[in-house]
């Protein structure tokens, strides 16, 4: 009898390999970053064969170090960096380009020439860069003769989940549900793929997945775990917003990764967004009713510490932010709006550009960085406001997962700017986690979402500490920001 289930957790940054008991506990993990392609200012890409390679390899250190093979393994769960596009072909698996990964703008000419209403009536979301649509035409304009093989479907489109499940399972093209809600492409309501919508990005239906539910069998993980059962795809945000156990409306999480995403589980109705929110699917059991949620997505969070480290050379790690951040008491009137791949929710503005105002010859490195760390929180507190207006009620506690909540210092300047507690559970990785609940459940290893509840454990809380006067203060402050970014892009 399998005594675990694995995840693979697909990132923009990097693939890891997890696998849990029924507890929920940790067992074993390897990870390994992926390059990041950026062939021009505002162009990101992945190299598909590389992350394919990287899995495989994952999966074979994780099980190597923990002394289990593939019988030990009830299911795998796969999760992933959510809107990037592949297209490969048929055939042979080749990837025919590289992947344009979400936070690629280079389609932002065309965003305003879109349907806004049309599109979000039918996707839940705004027309934008961020989602996968915009990325498939340009391939298939840009490739030459993609065009005319994607009309014979000799080539496939997919989103990661599709790219391992196909590689994994010896050819099936299949994607979930919660994946297709990202790909501007699909109808929230039907949860198929829309025609008025493949028309409008000119794109053909043999290329596309089968959209099918978050958790059930999609084949056999033939390729490196014989007999193990792929039981479960859903996007990382989803994932995490299951390994959280936010399964009741009005529960969310905020997840730090290279960006930053809150999803509140609106049950199943789709909340209409009218505060600059995404109405996606949160997830879908096998024959049941979809799950909806709102999200508030940021895109520049983790990544801006990166950038701190790669780009500016200011720390050697981003654990480090947090000891020069808190050298200086605050961030003495400097605002870092890291807008790299424009702002995301709740402005949706492709062509804004980060920026770094009330600089002084007395501020240092250290002040720069807790600007940053600030950023992060200003960011999520503008998501947090347009979803209390859209949901109609507000927080009494964020429940917080992903890399940067190792950071302390970011996780109290959380609490102090939205002015409610800030909870981290004890299994920090709450993304694989959720994409291994997904498939446990599939396959019968828990026997029920409660009994997954009874999982969730907190680790550590951070209760807000600041006045009101300051929050608004540091509020305006941000917003007086955030217009100064806008205001550039016009000049
Ligand atoms: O929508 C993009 C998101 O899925 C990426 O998440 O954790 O890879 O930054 P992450």
């Amino acid at each position: 009898m399998a005594d675990f289930v694995g995840a693979i957790d697909q990132g923009t940054t990097s693939t890891r390999f997890m696998i849990f008991d029924r507890a929920g506990h940790e067992i074993g993990r390897h990870q390994i970053e992926h390059r990041q392609i950026l062939p021009g200012a505002g162009m990101v890409e992945h190299d598909a064969t590389e992350i394919w390679e990287n899995t495989l390899k994952t999966i074979t250190v994780a099980l190597a170090d923990t002394g289990l093979g593939p019988a030990d393994l009830a299911a795998i769960g796969i999760t992933n960096q959510r809107e990037s596009a592949l297209i490969w072909d048929r055939a042979t698996g080749q990837p025919c380009h590289n992947v344009i990964v979400w936070q690629d703008t280079r389609t932002a000419g065309v965003i305003p020439s879109l349907d806004a209403d049309l599109i979000s009536e039918k996707t839940g979301l705004p027309p934008a860069t961020y989602f996968s649509a915009t990325k498939v035409t340009w391939m298939l304009d840009n490739v030459p003769g993609l065009r005319k093989r994607a009309e014979k479907g000799e080539v496939l489109f997919g989103t990661l989940d599709s790219w391992l499940i196909w590689n994994l399972s010896g050819g099936r093209h299949l994607t979930d549900v919660t994946n297709a809600s990202r790909t501007m492409l699909m109808n929230l309501m039907t949860l198929d793929w829309d025609d008025e919508l493949l028309a409008l990005f000119r794109i053909p239906r043999p290329m596309l997945p089968e959209i099918r539910s978050s958790a059930e069998l999609y084949g056999h993980a033939e390729a490196i775990l014989p007999g193990v059962p792929i039981a479960a795809a859903i996007g990382d945000q989803q994932a995490a917003l299951f390994g959280q156990t936010c399964f009741e409306p009005g529960e969310a999480k905020c997840t730090y990764g290279t960006g930053n995403f809150v999803l509140l589980n609106t049950g199943t109705t789709p909340v209409r967004s009218t505060h600059g929110l995404l109405t996606t699917v949160a997830y879908q059991f096998g024959t049941g009713a979809p799950i909806y949620a709102l999200e508030g997505s940021v895109a520049a969070t983790g990544s801006a510490v990166q950038w701190l480290r790669d780009q500016l050379g200011i720390i050697d790690s981003a654990g480090a932010s947090e000891e020069l951040a808190g050298q200086v008491e605050d961030s003495e009137g400097v605002c870092f709006v890291p807008a790299f791949s424009g702002l995301f929710a709740p402005y949706w503005r492709p062509d804004a550009r980060a920026a770094i105002v009330g600089l002084s010859r007395y501020h240092t490195a250290a002040h720069i960085t807790r600007a940053a760390l600030e950023a992060i929180c200003y960011q999520t507190r503008d998501v947090m406001v347009a979803m209390a207006l859209d949901a109609g009620t507000e927080l009494d506690c964020l429940k917080v997962d992903g890399g940067v909540t190792a950071n302390a210092l970011c996780m109290q300047l959380q609490s102090d700017i939205l002015g409610v507690p800030v909870s981290r559970p004890a299994v920090a990785e709450t993304t694989a986690l959720g994409a291994a609940y997904a498939a446990g459940l599939a396959v019968g290893f828990w026997k029920s979402p409660d009994e997954l509840r009874a999982n969730w454990r907190e680790d550590r809380r951070w209760e807000p500490s600041w006045t009101q006067q300051r929050r608004d203060e540091g509020s305006t402050r941000w917003r007086a920001a955030i217009d100064r970014t806008l205001d550039w892009v016009s000049v």
